[in-house]
């Protein structure tokens, strides 16, 4: 093989990747993942290591035809969180409970460690719109073009998103706020893991307590099974209005469910069902402005 057949293999194998979702790369050096396993630890071997916290990047192995492990990857995580790594939800959970305003909120979740998703995200992305509006939107986690603007919603599907808001007059120039469950992007926009989901649900949770809308819409299925506890699949959550309890207070906020817009872009006959949704939630709005 020549340099140049070696060069363009190359070239075909990146272009494959970057097909299959996989643009992140997620550790500083390879692995060797065809290497075999290496041998159990026979009984003079050295105790063995600690297991790594549950949510901490797996350390590549090694096997004993791999060559010598390489010197250690610096750490991505500082020490001093190391203890929000062990025990993310309850650090979250902590930090969350401390910020007493939308502000402090997201200065907290800036600088939270203990989930292994903002290593690879460039932005946390924590909300665009009108904070204080009557109608909180909360959506799923941020993609490739929300990480990089640092804001939820700003992709194709935000762009159906503003359009269906539109519909029942409403924006987030003015009367909107929006925000995710997750606040970092999942690498490749892959499923986020229950682990990840439950780190992040006391930042969004007191999200909602300190933005205080009138009305929630959840966008799509993670969405409204995470905030509500809920197994069943969003085509039967949607179009019914829930109560979601506030975590503190005894009080609820009425919270309607609906198709994420990346689904009804990819599934235009549940349009007609979004459509419902929408005026439901007008009339709800209404309702809610006339009792002010
Ligand atoms: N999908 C979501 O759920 N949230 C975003 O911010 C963008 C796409």
């Amino acid at each position: 093989m020549t340099a140049a057949d070696i060069h363009s293999a190359a070239r075909a194998l990146l272009s494959w990747y970057v097909e299959a979702g996989v643009d992140e790369a997620i550790l500083a050096d390879p692995v060797n993942r065809l290497a075999p396993a290496p041998k159990p630890a026979q009984r003079s071997d050295p105790a063995p290591a600690p297991r790594p916290a549950a949510s901490a990047p797996q350390t590549p192995t090694h096997g004993p035809s791999a060559p010598p492990p390489r010197p250690a990857v610096p750490r991505a995580v500082p020490r001093a969180a190391q203890a929000e790594l062990d025990r993310p939800a309850d650090a979250a959970r902590a930090a969350a409970r401390g910020a007493t305003s939308l502000e402090s909120l997201k200065r907290v979740m800036e600088g939270f460690e203990g989930c292994g998703l903002k290593i690879t995200a460039t932005n946390t992305v924590f909300a665009d719109g009108v904070a204080g509006a009557d109608l909180m939107v909360i959506g799923e986690a941020p993609g490739a073009d929300e990480d990089r603007q640092g804001k939820p919603f700003v992709g194709v599907s935000g762009q159906l998103l503003d359009r269906m808001l539109a519909s029942i007059g409403l924006s987030r120039a003015d009367s909107v706020y929006i925000t995710n469950i997750l606040p970092w992007r999942p690498p490749g926009n892959r499923q986020p893991t229950p682990a990840e989901i439950a780190t992040c649900v006391p930042f969004v949770e007191r999200h909602i307590e300190l933005a205080a809308p009138k009305v929630l819409m959840f966008a799509g299925g993670t969405s409204a099974k995470t905030l509500m506890g809920r197994k069943e699949g969003i085509t039967r959550l949607r179009g019914t209005w829930m109560d979601w309890p506030l975590p503190n207070s005894g009080g609820v906020i009425p919270a309607l469910a609906t198709y994420h817009p990346a689904y009804l872009l990819r599934t235009p006959g549940q349009k007609a069902s979004a459509w419902k949704d929408l005026l439901a939630l007008r009339r709800r709005l209404d309702e809610v402005a006339k009792a002010v």
